[in-house]
């Protein structure tokens, strides 16, 4: 059979029935709807889940063993291997669900699969130890057979402010893993796994995605034996003893998402972004931000702030953010985390002097915390050193000062929720950007003699984000983890914006929105324009460019603006006013990557969904080595329809645009394409395609 019936990513599979061993999947393909839904397919597959009892040894999905108490002291090793038998079966257009047993451990299984608007499935398993005893759980993957002709893969990988490197290697015999184990998924994280046809790109190749939505530790793969098809392979890590089930007690892994595109990587975007612009807490067009951490860092004083909020609705921005330092001792990143109340002698009147300005002058108003973090120099810290995450007897190496604080102790927890409570109550706040600055490094918990407290701690802190969002509902709320180290598919159904990357040099900056943008739609990306001379490159890059790179996420400020010129200041006012003017496109449009012949050229835009217009950028990031220029070709347009093309940008290049009065057929700009001179290095040249009036 196949799931689901209509259109979109698509399992092939045995039908799951009733006394029968899990199903097989033999292929995962985008296929076009069909309802009579029962494609005949042979080929030795892969299940959801991979037991050791099909002879597929290279890889299991379930590692686990029961341990009993006997007479002769602790029985370890029991019930390690599985043969599941299906018990139950649920099956609707867009959902499937199947439950299973294996008799002899006791262990009950349930997997559920999920088709998802715009074409993505998501897969996520349930064990259950229905026997006496305990059953240690040390991995539950979900699992899908990459096609035969699927040879390469592509993952990411990256550091602070140097976020999602595409890394490409081939599929070989054996087990290729990504894991996160930090405690989030990391500036370093594999984001997505991609495997595809022979040099797939972003308009070409047949490709599957997986991606884990899991905040946490997590672990992707691909592996190929000699028995079977290749898989990918995704779930949550576990560390030693995290999941210990007792008789009744289950444990859900995180939803894996699963991909399949005819058209490259830009299908696999498409769709999850389409499934974002889908979620009750979706931002919709987002309001132009300046955040002030590269203005003013830790050095606040209200006349300073006050002039750049002036500044900042001068050049018509729309929410005005106060990042780190307002609250009690935080002069530099040594103290404060963990004391969350205004400083007065920084804020002897407290924000809402601030907030107040902020509002009158039209602004939303944001604050920056980072709840989860506790510095050793701070009142709680020296209050409850218990309250830290570590291994028994030792604390972990600091990092940035600090440590994390042990949300996973109910006390904990309920005085860093009641603090953020009293801020946010007291104080008229429209954002916070939630940061997280270290890892979790031997994150044990006191609560437990030291053992590994991951998994809780990650879903302790998706219940303080959403017990603060329920209780201040207007707040819109941004993910941040040193950047980009918190951009995943679980966070992203609690928040409205991820801060992309603490990288803010415009040329760093095109390529990590990019990758980026494969796995989360550009609404979510904050993209800001900062100072000239880039604070972390030293590289100093014309203020068109770094706005014409910002123009396509989140858009905003992260500079000093009362250092800007008033040439400058008019000039982001114009940027500012054809984001504003674009953005219901530039945010609700189908993203497209162009597959350039030129390495020192990009070539993006979106395309509206119905076709009827596009921005489209060719970003010039060096020299070309040649003169030859660049062709964008431009999907998604409506063929039989003409389009005028016009340069978008304070600057007109021509008053008719690039193509004189012509106009060009969407026929002509998704083959033949439209062809760019070469460019001066570091610039964006940015078009707009609109529909002519004319008859052709
Ligand atoms: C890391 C974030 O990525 C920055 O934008 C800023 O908020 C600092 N933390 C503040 O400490």
């Amino acid at each position: 059979m196949r799931f689901p019936a209509r259109a979109g990513t698509t399992l092939g599979m045995d039908v799951p029935a009733v006394g029968e061993p899990l199903p097989s999947v033999g292929y995962v393909a985008q296929l076009p709807d069909e309802p009579a839904g029962d494609l005949y397919d042979a080929r030795p597959g892969c299940p959801l889940l991979v037991e050791q009892w099909r002879g597929n040894v290279v890889r299991p999905g379930i590692v686990g063993h029961g341990v009993v108490a006997g007479p002769d002291g602790l029985g370890a090793g029991r019930s390690w291997t599985t043969k599941f038998i299906v018990d139950r079966v649920v099956r609707s257009d867009d959902r499937l669900e199947f439950g299973a047993v294996d008799e002899s451990s006791g262990l009950g299984f349930t997997c559920e699969v999920e088709a998802l608007a715009g074409g993505a499935i998501r897969i996520r398993h349930t064990l259950t130890n229905r026997a006496a005893g305990v059953y240690l759980l040390d991995e539950l993957s979900v699992s899908v057979p990459i096609p035969d002709d699927h040879t390469e893969l592509l993952e990411f990988t990256g550091r602070h402010g140097g976020e999602r490197v595409p890394q490409r290697h081939p599929i070989v015999d054996g087990v290729s893993l990504h894991e996160s184990r930090a405690g989030k998924p990391g500036c370093e994280s594999a984001t997505i796994l991609v495997a595809g046809t022979p040099g797939f790109g972003f308009a070409h190749g047949r490709v599957v995605g997986m991606t884990v939505a899991w905040s946490g530790n997590t672990r992707l793969g691909a592996a190929r034996g000699a028995q079977g098809p290749a898989f990918l392979l995704g779930g949550e890590l576990l560390q030693p003893g995290e999941i210990a089930l007792g008789m009744g007690e289950s444990y859900t892994t995180p939803w894996v998402f699963v991909i399949a595109a005819e058209d490259g990587l830009d299908g696999l975007a498409h769709a999850l972004h389409t499934w974002q612009r889908t979620l009750p807490t979706h931002p919709g067009p987002q309001p132009a931000t300046l955040n002030v951490w590269e203005a003013v860092y830790f050095d606040h004083r209200q006349d300073k702030l006050e002039e750049l909020a002036r500044l900042a609705a001068r050049v018509g921005m729309e929410r005005f953010v106060l990042d780190d330092g307002w609250f009690h001792l935080r002069r530099n990143d040594h103290a404060g985390l963990g004391d969350w109340w205004v400083d007065p002698d920084v804020w002897p009147d407290g924000l809402q002097p601030l907030a107040d300005t902020v509002h009158g002058l039209g602004m939303a108003f944001g604050l920056w915390f980072e709840p989860e973090m506790i510095n050793p120099d701070s009142g709680l810290f020296r209050a409850h050193p218990e309250w830290v995450l570590q291994p028994a007897g030792r604390l972990p190496l600091e990092q940035r000062n600090q440590q994390v604080l042990d949300l996973t102790h109910d006390a904990a927890w309920t005085t860093v929720r009641d603090q953020l409570d009293a801020v946010l109550t007291a104080t008229p706040v429209d954002f916070v950007k939630w940061d997280h600055n270290r890892d979790l490094l031997e994150a044990g918990s006191t609560a437990r003699e030291g053992a590994p407290a991951f998994h809780d701690q990650t879903e302790a802190y998706l219940r303080l984000l959403d017990d603060l969002r329920q209780r201040h509902p207007q707040i819109a709320w941004e993910s941040c983890a040193s950047g980009g180290g918190r951009i995943d598919l679980g966070t992203i159904e609690h928040v409205q914006r991820f801060w992309t990357s603490d990288m803010t040099d415009a040329l760093a900056r095109q390529r990590i929105q990019r990758w980026t943008g494969q796995l989360v739609a550009p609404e979510y990306l904050g993209a800001h324009i900062s100072a000239p001379t880039s604070h972390q490159t030293g590289r100093t890059l014309g203020l068109d460019f770094r706005a014409g790179t910002a123009l396509f996420g989140s858009f905003g400020i992260e500079w000093d603006l009362t250092g800007a010129s008033e040439a400058d200041l008019d000039r982001i006012a114009e940027w500012t006013q054809i984001y504003r003017s674009h953005r219901a496109l530039l945010q609700g449009g189908r993203t497209f990557r162009c597959d350039l012949p030129d390495p020192t050229a990009h070539g993006y835009g979106v395309v509206a969904e119905d076709g009827s217009e596009a921005i489209v950028a060719l970003a010039q990031l060096d020299e070309s080595a040649s003169n030859r220029g660049n062709t964008l070709r431009i999907p998604g347009l409506q063929p039989q329809t003409r389009y005028r093309v016009v340069w978008l940008g304070p600057v007109a290049e021509s008053a008719t645009g690039p193509l004189g009065d012509q106009t060009i057929s969407g026929a002509a700009l998704a083959t033949s394409g439209l062809w760019l001179p070469r460019q001066r290095p570091e610039t964006v040249s940015i078009l707009h395609m609109g529909c002519s009036n004319r008859e052709e």
